[in-house]
């Protein structure tokens, strides 16, 4: 079945994925920089929105005492983000390294706006460990405890 994630880090994929295209099509060192972060990122971002990602779109009805109308499907979404966890994480370190050469590259090449778009990826992703992942995971097991799905 297809799951929604929630419109609001679709969206935030969408400009980030919009944004890295223009910039990897750029010149110079910061160009190069652009093209090995989207190498590392898109289908890194393909599997945050096949798996990590679509369990947050449950949290508004959980949070109002309901539970969403396809509790398996997002166990299910949430125990693979739990099994491919140290993967996600370590792609992570990897664009991170990659962000900090497109920072680097971008402030020699006097771009400043590509500095900040680099310091932003770095802080979304920052994000997913801090909050998103975590938030998705918690979710899994709360709706296996109210399903009685162990
Ligand atoms: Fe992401
Ligand atoms: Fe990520």
């Amino acid at each position: 079945m297809e799951m929604k994630i929630p419109p609001s880090l679709k969206h935030e994929h969408g400009e980030m994925r919009a944004s890295l295209e223009i910039t990897a099509k750029g010149p110079g060192k910061s160009g190069e920089a652009a093209r090995e972060v989207a190498r590392l990122l898109l289908p890194h971002f393909k599997k945050e929105e096949e798996y990590a990602l679509p369990p947050l779109d449950a949290l508004a009805v959980m949070a109002g005492g309901g539970l969403p109308e396809e509790p398996k499907a997002i166990i299910d979404k949430a125990d693979r983000l739990r099994h491919e966890l140290v993967d996600m994480l370590r792609e992570h370190q990897a664009i991170a390294k990659a962000l900090e050469t497109l920072y680097d590259a971008a402030t020699s090449d006097a771009r400043p706006e590509l500095a900040r778009f680099a310091r932003r990826l770095l802080l979304h992703a920052q994000m997913e460990e801090q909050i998103y992942y975590p938030a998705a995971l918690v979710i899994g097991e709360y709706l296996k405890l109210k399903t009685g799905r162990g």
